[in-house]
C-alpha cells in the first residue's frame, strides 16, 4: 500500500491547475448508457473512482477510450448486460447511478444495493422512490436491487429527505426521465453544479431539461438521445483543499480551471478565517493573513458549505487564533479525521454533530491513517504545515479522488514523496 511522506513547513508559491470535477464525471458517464452513439468526454480526470466507473460500464457494455490529451470516448456497444454486480458497486458506491440509465434505456437493471461507507450509513431509499414513482417495478433480490418497467411515465416528484436533498437520487430521476412518457417535475432536487452538468450534457443529447440548478427540475421526456460532446467542470473540491494548502503555509498559489461561482460558500468561510481570496482569469490567487481567524461553519446541500470540504478546512481551524465550531448536517458521523488530526496535535472534540476546535500554536508530524477521500485530504494538508515529518499511510484512499495531488502539491514547492508498496 503505497504512503506519503510530508516534510512540513514548505511555503507554496506557484499555480496549480485543477482537474475536471469527479462528481460530475461519474454520473455523467453513466448518462452515456442512455445514448445511441459515441459520446466525447473533455476534462475527466484520471482516477481511481473514474477508472472504477470505466470498469463497471465495461462489464454493461461499453467502450471507453482516452486519446492522448485524456479526451475520453464512450460508445455503447453490447446491451444485453443490466447487472451491476456487488464486487463492483462496494467498491465505489457511486455505481448505484447506473439505475436509472439502465431501467430508462434496458428497460431492467440489477445494481447491488450499496453498503454503508466510511462516512457513515448512506441509504437510497430516495433513488427507489424516485424511479418507483416513475412507473419502475423494484424489488430486493439477494442483496441486489431488481428493477423493471416496460414504459416509465413522468409524474411529479418529491425528492426531499431527513438530511435535505440529494445529489446522485437527483441524477439518477432525472436520467430516468429523460427517456421516460410524458413531463416529470423533481421538487427539492438536489442544486449542486455537478446537477446541473449532467442536465447538461443530457440535454446536449437531445434531452429536455430545465430547471437544474434549481429546487426544482422539470423533465419532458423524449423518445432517444443520442452521444453527444461535452466538457466536464472543475472540481470545486479539489479547488477548495488546494485553497487551504495555500492558506496553512502562508503561500501564495496561483489556483487555475477554479469556478469561484460554484463556491461562494467556501470562500465567504475561508475569507472570515483569513484567506486572501483573489479572483483572476479563471481561477484565484489565494494567500493568508498570516494569522488565522476561527469562526463557525454548517455543513449544507449546495449552495451552502460543502460536506465534501469540511475535514480540509477543519486542518485550518486547528490553527486558528481561537475556538471554532463546525456542524455535519449531511453525514453526520463525517468525522473520522478528527482522531488522526489529534495525533498531531490539534485539539479538537465531537459533541453529537458538532466538533469543537480549539486553535494550537502548531501541529506537529506524525504517522498517521488516511481513513476516507475527504479525511485524508484533511491530514496531507495537516502534514505540509506540522513541523517534523508526516507519514500518510492508505494514500489509496486519496488516489480516489484526487489527480497527482503529489505532483500538484509538489510542483508548488511541497516536500512530499509516493513510496510505493508496504
Ligand atoms: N440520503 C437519504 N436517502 C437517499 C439518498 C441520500 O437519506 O436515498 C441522505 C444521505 O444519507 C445524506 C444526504 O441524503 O445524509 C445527502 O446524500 P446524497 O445522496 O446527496 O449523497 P450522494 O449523492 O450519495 C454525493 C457525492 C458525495 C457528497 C454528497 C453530498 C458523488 C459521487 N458523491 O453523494 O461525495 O459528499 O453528494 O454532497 O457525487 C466525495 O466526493 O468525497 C463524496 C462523498
Amino acid at each position: 500500500m503505497d504512503r506519503f511522506i510530508i516534510n512540513g513547513g514548505a511555503r507554496l508559491k506557484g499555480t496549480i491547475a485543477v482537474s475536471g470535477s469527479k462528481n460530475a464525471s461519474l454520473p455523467i458517464m453513466a448518462a452515456a448508457l442512455l445514448a445511441d452513439g459515441p459520446s466525447t468526454l473533455t476534462g475527466v480526470p484520471d482516477l481511481a473512482d473514474i477508472r472504477a466507473m470505466c470498469e463497471l460500464l465495461g462489464d454493461l457494455g461499453v467502450r471507453i477510450q482516452r486519446d492522448q490529451n485524456g479526451v475520453m470516448t464512450v460508445e455503447v456497444l453490447d446491451a444485453s448486460s443490466s447487472h451491476a454486480a456487488y464486487d463492483r458497486v462496494r467498491k465505489m458506491r457511486a455505481s448505484i447511478c447506473v439505475l436509472g440509465p439502465l431501467l430508462a434505456r434496458r428497460k431492467k437493471a440489477r445494481v447491488a444495493m450499496p453498503g454503508g461507507c466510511a462516512i457513515g450509513s448512506r441509504p437510497v431509499n430516495l433513488h427507489l422512490k424516485g424511479l418507483a414513482a416513475l412507473g419502475a417495478t423494484i424489488e430486493l433480490v439477494e442483496g441486489d436491487i431488481v428493477a423493471g418497467a416496460k414504459q416509465l411515465r413522468g409524474t411529479n416528484i418529491f425528492l426531499g429527505g431527513p438530511f435535505g436533498s440529494t445529489v446522485l437520487g437527483t441524477a439518477n430521476v432525472m436520467m430516468a426521465a429523460a427517456l421516460a412518457e410524458g413531463t416529470t417535475v423533481i421538487e427539492c432536487a438536489a442544486c449542486e453544479p455537478e446537477v446541473a452538468d449532467l442536465a447538461g450534457f443530457l440535454n446536449a443529447m437531445g434531452a429536455k431539461i430545465s430547471g437544474a440548478g434549481t429546487h426544482r427540475i422539470v423533465i419532458e421526456g423524449v423518445d432517444s438521445l443520442s452521444g453527444a460532446d461535452y466538457r466536464v467542470i472543475p472540481d470545486r473540491i479539489e479547488a477548495g483543499t488546494f485553497m487551504a494548502a495555500s492558506a496553512l503555509t502562508n503561500g501564495e498559489v496561483h489556483i487555475s480551471n477554479a469556478r469561484l461561482d460554484h463556491m461562494m460558500a467556501v470562500v465567504e468561510t475561508m475569507r472570515e478565517i483569513g484567506v486572501i481570496i483573489e479572483p483572476d482569469n479563471g481561477g484565484a490567487v489565494v494567500s493568508s493573513t498570516r494569522r488565522l481567524e476561527p469562526t463557525d461553519l454548517t455543513t449544507q446541500p449546495y449552495p451552502g458549505f460543502p460536506t465534501d470540504l469540511q475535514a480540509q478546512v477543519m486542518t485550518l481551524l486547528c490553527l486558528a487564533d481561537g475556538n471554532s465550531a463546525v456542524t455535519e448536517k449531511i453525514f453526520p458521523d463525517r468525522f473520522m479525521h478528527i482522531a488522526e488530526l489529534g495525533r498531531m496535535g490539534a485539539d479538537i472534540h465531537k459533541e453529537g454533530q458538532t466538533a469543537i476546535i480549539r486553535g494550537v500554536k502548531r501541529l506537529v508530524g506524525a504517522p498517521v491513517m488516511a481513513s476516507d477521500l475527504r479525511a485524508s485530504a484533511a491530514i496531507v494538508l495537516a502534514g505540509l504545515v506540522a513541523r517534523g515529518q508526516t507519514v500518510v499511510n492508505r494514500v489509496y484512499h486519496i488516489d480516489r479522488g484526487y489527480e497527482c495531488i503529489e505532483h500538484k502539491l509538489r510542483s508548488v514547492g511541497a516536500d512530499i514523496t509516493r513510496l510505493s508498496g508496504d
